[in-house]
């Protein structure tokens, strides 16, 4: 159990079987793509739990209902190219009104610092209720950096949602952007020499796009 009030870790039966059905090394991409994006859905579900809602009146057939639509920020989606772009449509299916941003970030081979290369963010990114998707939190630079990045450009109501996180990265994360909910489906034990999450399910681009 994490401590931290602002980091969830999913602990929903459907949730569980399919994290392992996405950690068998025999899953193909096909199977894999509709794993993450499921999982991205039912995650989705509980990271928008604290959306803001306001009364309506509704006329149904037969009568008037008192009842209730959302009325706080509008949403982005901001994917941490590439492997975010597998969560997009999960996310997508529950709230089909969001906008969609792509952050890119290389690791500069000398200061082995994440670099931006690309950032196309939705317009009044400040009023925006704004999730941040990457499968795997490793050591978490990327999702650090990207945080900052997006916060640069003025985000200021941000949630971050990933599918596997390592310690390592979960503590990046939580000390850079202490005001941030993070959202994880599992968290795993550790990472490799090579920054890979144990035990994971390997590298998620690769297994989402089929490339090696
Ligand atoms: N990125 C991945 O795709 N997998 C890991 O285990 C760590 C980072």
């Amino acid at each position: 159990m994490n401590q931290n009030q602002n980091v969830f870790i999913m602990d929903h039966p459907l949730i569980q079987h399919k994290i392992s059905l996405l950690r068998n090394k025999e899953t193909g991409p096909k199977q894999f793509r509709e794993l993450i994006s499921e999982l991205a859905m039912l995650m989705c579900y509980e990271a928008s739990r604290d959306m803001k809602l306001k009364d309506v009146k509704i006329e149904t057939p037969v009568g008037e209902a008192d009842s209730k639509v959302l009325s706080g920020r509008k949403a982005a989606i901001v994917s941490i190219l590439r492997a975010g772009e597998g969560m997009v449509s999960g996310l997508l299916k529950l709230i089909p009104a969001a906008k969609v941003g792509h952050i890119g970030l290389y690791r500069d081979p000398e200061t082995l610092k994440p670099t931006e290369y690309y950032c196309k963010l939705p317009s009044e990114i400040n009023e925006r209720l704004v999730f941040v998707i990457d499968p795997m939190l490793a050591t978490g630079g990327t999702a650090v950096d990207a945080i900052s990045q997006i916060k640069k450009r003025g985000a200021k109501d941000i949630k971050f949602m990933c599918i596997v996180a390592a310690p390592e990265g979960l503590e990046a994360l939580t000390k850079a952007h202490p005001d941030i909910k993070i959202y994880c489906a599992a968290l795993d034990k550790e990472l490799n020499d090579h920054g890979y999450i144990v035990p994971g399910l390997g590298d998620a681009g690769d297994r989402i796009f089929g490339t090696k």
